[in-house]
């Protein structure tokens, strides 16, 4: 009985740990002077249908590193939202949109291979 009890706090920490960082370590929600970190953002709320490159386009995602929209009009996609995808208005702070759209437009010429 006492043997199954010791791993249990154990198991607990582990996970707790583990729960707190994100895959890769380097990434975190701000940079160290505050401002927030786009990419980390991207990773956070956007990769689940667009991918980490943008391009996954999952539930009729588009592959963002084809878009042709202006910065102002991503910018209303991802603060508005458009057909399947939710407005991240009510999610993001205004500066953490904005980096997210920077990481956005900066997906194009990442992989400018992608461009027709
Ligand atoms: C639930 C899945 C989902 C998530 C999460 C999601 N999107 Fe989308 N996104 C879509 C879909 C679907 C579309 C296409 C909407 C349409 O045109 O009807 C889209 C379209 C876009 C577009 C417009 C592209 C174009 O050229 O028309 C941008 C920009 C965009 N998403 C950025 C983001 C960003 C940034 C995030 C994270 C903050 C995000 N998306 C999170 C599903 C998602």
């Amino acid at each position: 009985m006492r043997r199954r009890l010791l791993p249990l706090p154990a198991i607990v920490l582990l996970a707790c740990t583990a729960g707190g960082s994100t895959e890769d370590p380097v990434m975190a929600e701000a940079h160290p002077d505050g401002t927030p970190n786009g990419t980390a953002l991207f990773q956070m709320h956007c990769t689940l249908c667009h991918g980490k490159d943008g391009r996954l386009g999952l539930s009729g995602a588009k592959d963002l590193t084809l878009s042709v929209l202006t910065r102002d009009e991503v910018s209303t996609v991802v603060a508005g939202g458009k057909g399947k995808m939710v407005g991240y208005r009510n999610v993001l702070k205004p500066g953490e949109l904005d980096a997210v759209v920077d990481h956005v437009m900066a997906l194009r010429s990442a992989t400018p291979s992608a461009r027709p």
